[in-house]
């Protein structure tokens, strides 16, 4: 059995897994992700390898599922929002160190690719996955092919402007979706009310230690699960931005599904109600046309491993 290593390589954490040719995960590890240091990034990336490559000595493969820009021969991050990655030439790095060939892909492609073949979205051959996490990652399978543009930097969903002069984005630009609809933005969110109207916000501060910064995700959605308005409120803000994003992009792309992956999706119905109440009144042409279905992603937070694992491969499999 052909075996291959996939590492998704987050802005707080590298996880990386042996992956077989079905889609399990054999073996796991996972390390912090070095503050801003580009050189460390490397280094870590190849620790993790080397470490399930002393395991596994048959792995062929190595597959890195990174945010940002990667260019169209899957060796460079041109750029990165969200990390200090400029021009960097993982590739070349990490297979100096590694002696195994490495394919880089986008986190979200990798993630989209993951759930296609082996998850949420297995016999779509048209759909579009995004992950709401520290900002929102796309990935779009056409025709049962990852769609990576003319430069291999397609699908950066995160970054069409939703809302003219808008929040300022790690992109540079101003109101990008992701500042309205990722799980950072329902963090900015669930803080400033608590800034704002503390009284609202009672249960969520007291989750978080007492201070609107002690705020993160998972206090949102233990909030939210036990019916907290406030908190409430804030998902259905993030999700009538979600919902409404996703309805642009069925305008434009026409999947069969959509599916939902990130930290925020670990909310479930309680995201996914609300983004398919907004996406039903923003449609175009809605009553009036088939509706693509909306999903949480399957294999949650493997999925980016899974993926770029397989994008690994040679050759390149299909779905
Ligand atoms: C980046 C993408 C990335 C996504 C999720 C966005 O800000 O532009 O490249 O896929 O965040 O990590
Ligand atoms: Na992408
Ligand atoms: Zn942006």
């Amino acid at each position: 059995m052909a075996l291959t290593i996939g590492v998704d390589v987050g802005g707080t954490k590298v996880a990386a897994g042996v992956v077989d040719d079905r889609g399990t995960i054999l073996e796991k590890v996972r390390r912090p992700t070095p503050s801003t240091n580009p050189k460390e990034t490397a280094e870590v990336i190849a620790e993790v390898v080397e470490l399930l490559k002393g395991k596994y000595e048959d792995v062929t493969a190595v597959g890195l599922g990174t945010a940002g820009f990667v260019d169209e021969t899957r060796s460079t991050v041109l750029f990165a929002p969200n990390l200090a990655w400029r021009d960097e030439p993982i590739k070349q790095k990490v297979e100096s160190l590694v002696g195994l060939p490495v394919v880089v892909e986008n986190d979200g492609n990798a993630t989209a690719w993951g759930e296609a073949r082996f998850g949420a979205g297995r016999g779509e051959d048209h759909l579009v996955l995004i992950t709401l996490g520290t900002g929102i990652g796309g990935g779009v399978v056409l025709n049962g092919e990852l769609y990576r543009g003319r430069f291999g930097i397609g699908a950066e969903v995160g970054h069409f402007r939703v809302v003219p002069d808008g929040r300022r984005c790690g992109c540079g630009n101003r109101g990008c979706w992701e500042q309205y609809a990722s799980g950072n933005a329902l963090v900015h969110e669930a803080r400033d009310l608590a800034r704002v109207a503390p009284a609202m916000a009672g249960r969520l501060l007291e989750l978080a230690g007492g201070t609107p910064e002690g705020i993160r995700g998972p206090e949102v959605t233990q909030a939210a699960r036990e019916g907290d308005q406030a908190a409430l409120e804030c998902f259905r803000t993030v999700a009538q931005w979600a919902g409404q994003g996703l309805a642009d992009l069925s305008a434009i792309l026409d999947p069969g599904a959509f599916i939902i992956g990130g930290g925020l999706s670990d909310a479930g119905d309680l995201l996914l109600d609300p983004v398919r109440v907004a996406f039903g009144e923003a449609l175009t042409g809605r009553g009036h046309r088939p509706l693509p279905d909306i999903r949480i992603a399957e294999l949650g937070s493997a999925a980016g491993i899974v993926g770029a694992a397989d994008l690994a491969r040679v050759p390149a499999p299909t779905l």
